[in-house]
């Protein structure tokens, strides 16, 4: 039924002529400014077992024994204690020993569930590895078996490991399934009278791409993303100070990453993941390798000293760094640069380089502090910003506006940032659907002079804030505002960008995922079509004179692409009916001829992808004849059309 109905749709979409246009949009085709690269793109934060359980590909939950519950994650059976004597890795000191639990029948082991359970796929080979030594400083030989199990609790793969030595060494087997199972596991069980030590238990897939799962950064490098927003979002700012994000902390070894809390485990009581930490396995390196994987700039934030303001008062001194403490907090940010910039030759540069990139990254800009506000704020920006413009004039500074779309705060984080003369503002909104489109037309009367605008965090969150068809449809509306002021609005990142379904904290979020496989949202698509058709140049678009911000229900706005010579528009009808709409090329060269149509719609705005229907929301293309300098499109009540001249 449904299919059906999305046919008409689209065959009205390309029918041009005929039907008695209502409407009259005029484009002048006459390139205006540029378009920044960076217009459309990604924000991520470790937030719905984004990192760890999610794009970071590790299957093992603690597997360096670091939590401060040291075998959670684990069912140990047997003879097991943990212990941080000649640790392995000295900044992750934990690790586990297995002994002869006494009689032969009882056996010693663990069992590790993953994240939700592990997710097998037939015929995939899976990478196990494990640092171990004999815990018997005499000598002898440990062995144990290592296990893939299905949820029925039948083993599906097995190896054994021998360790004849008493330092630590890495031992590593490809296990290979051969089932697809949601919710597998792994167990070791210790084979050997001769007991041994192990830490840093790991399992990947062989699919993943520098430790990452290769779907999901295939659902990142699909958005055409010109700007990749890292690490957040709050965890970069931290419940205290202590629990910051630190990004020197993410590089070097995986092994010797050292554990932090992950405040998304414990900030929601209704929803409580006590299992949720940063290995931070996906760190910094990471981020900059998938940045330029993905063809999107890297924009890191940092933390200017201030814990979260939401969870702390103002007046604790506990809550942020005081003035003349604030160098070594400066220090990371001129040391990031240096990472990612710096030559081989310098301290962090040469990290990078180890690291096996010895090529820079090429960073462009930086944002410091997440979702501030009130004094504290500037005081501290501005001690940034001046060691920072000293060092390295060229980098581009992002200060934030706070956390709401206007308001006192905002007004006054606005007015600050204008004194401080940042580069970028960063802003934050997440509002009704009601309120995207409304707001189409937020943009069309700021200053053009001073700071950008990075629309940093936003997303439409309607009623029980899913990733229906009535949100993405208000994004894709109040997004045609943005193009429209691509002079001042220089980025913008839709946010949260990954959700696990089993363990989310905050909806609704881009990408949803399981073990398994991912859904790209409605919102997804709109992303994309907005990625893949950003242009290179803004052109006006207007009906009698005014940009198209509503009337009707319809919302437009259009772009040159000098790259591939063509003229894009898109227009959102987000009314009940279907409308039809002339639209009137000026002062082209040349007449037009064919657009590539690409339509977004569903006539149910609760319609939503999910991982058991991925295309309930999915762009179909056609082609459009046309000849001339007008064209006669028809647009389908509540969709979302891309038109490529
Ligand atoms: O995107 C989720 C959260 O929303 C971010 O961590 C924070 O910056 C904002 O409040």
């Amino acid at each position: 039924m449904k299919k059906t109905k999305l046919i008409i749709s689209c065959m009205a979409a390309l029918a041009s002529i005929g039907a008695s246009a209502q409407h009259r949009f005029t484009v002048d085709a006459r390139p205006g400014g540029p378009i920044q690269p960076t217009m459309y793109g990604i924000f991520f934060e470790d937030i719905n077992f984004g990192a760890d359980g999610g794009l970071y590909a590790e299957m093992v939950e603690n597997r360096s024994f670091e939590f401060p519950d040291r075998l959670m994650g684990w069912n140990a059976f047997g003879n097991v204690s943990v212990a941080d004597e000649k640790p392995a890795f000295e900044r992750n000191p934990h690790y586990v020993t297995l002994r002869r639990s006494g009689h032969t029948e009882k056996v010693t082991g663990l069992e590790n569930r993953g994240f939700f359970g592990m997710g097998l796929k037939k015929g995939m080979h899976y990478d196990f590895s494990v640092y171990a030594r004999i815990t018997d400083l005499q000598g002898g030989t440990a062995r144990f078996r290592v296990e893939l199990v299905g949820s029925d609790d039948v083993p599906i793969a097995r190896d054994t490991i021998t360790v004849t030595n008493n330092k630590w060494q890495k031992y590593t087997a490809t296990l290979t399934s051969n089932k697809t199972d949601a919710k597998g596991l792994m167990r070791i069980f210790l084979m050997s009278d001769q007991g041994v030590d192990l830490d840093h238990v790991s399992l990947f897939p062989e699919d993943n791409w520098h430790g990452l799962r290769t779907d999901l950064v295939k659902d990142l490098e699909d958005l055409h993303p010109g700007i990749f927003r890292f690490p957040g979002g709050c965890i970069v700012e931290g419940t205290d100070l202590a629990t910051r994000y630190q990004w020197k902390n993410s590089v070097g070894p995986v092994e010797n990453r050292p554990l932090n809390e992950n405040r998304w485990n414990y900030t929601f009581p209704h929803r409580l993941y006590p299992n949720y930490y940063q290995t931070y396995g996906l760190g910094f390196y990471e981020f900059f390798l998938l940045s330029e994987k993905i063809g999107a700039e890297p924009l890191p934030i940092l933390s200017c000293g201030l814990a979260c303001q939401f969870q702390n008062k103002d007046n604790d001194k506990n809550a942020h760094v005081c003035l003349d403490d604030l160098q070594s907090y400066i220090d990371d940010a001129l040391d990031l640069i240096e990472f990612a910039n710096g030559p081989t030759t310098s301290k962090w540069g040469k990290l990078r380089a180890d690291m096996g990139h010895p090529t820079p990254f090429n960073l462009k800009q930086i944002g410091i502090g997440n979702e501030q506000w009130g004094p504290l704020y500037p005081e501290r920006l501005e001690k940034f910003m001046k060691q920072i413009r000293a060092k390295y004039p060229n980098i581009r500074i992002c200060g934030s506006s706070g956390p709401s779309a206007d308001g006192k705060d905002f007004d006054y984080g606005w007015k600050e940032m204008r004194k401080l003369n940042v580069d970028l503002v960063d802003e934050h909104y997440y509002k009704s659907p009601r309120w995207f489109f409304d707001n189409a037309t937020r943009y069309d009367n700021y200053s053009r002079k001073g700071p950008k605008v990075f629309a940093g965090e936003y997303a439409a969150h309607g009623k029980g804030s899913r990733n229906n068809w009535e949100a993405a449809l208000s994004e894709a509306c109040f997004m045609t505002g943005l193009e429209r002021n691509a002079d001042v609005v220089y980025q913008a990142t839709y946010a949260p960008l990954f959700a696990h379904v089993d363990g989310w904290q905050w909806k609704p979020d881009l990408i949803w995922f399981d073990n398994l496989t991912s859904v790209r949202s409605a919102n997804w698509y709109v992303q994309m079509l907005y990625g893949t058709n950003r242009g290179t140049n803004m052109l006006k678009l207007t009906e009698n004179g005014k940009p198209v911000t509503g009337t009707d229900g319809l919302y437009a706005s259009a772009v040159y692409d000098k790259d591939s010579k063509s003229y894009i528009v898109k227009i959102g009808n987000a009314s009940d009916k279907e409308q039809t709409v002339t639209l009137g090329f000026n002062n082209l060269k040349r007449p037009v001829s064919t657009a590539k149509v690409t339509l977004l719609q569903s006539s149910d705005i609760q319609a939503e992808n999910s991982i058991a229907n991925k295309t309930a929301i999915v762009p179909q293309t056609s082609e459009l004849p046309v000849n001339g300098t007008n064209v006669k499109v028809i647009l389908p009540a509540k969709s979302f059309t891309v038109y490529r001249f």
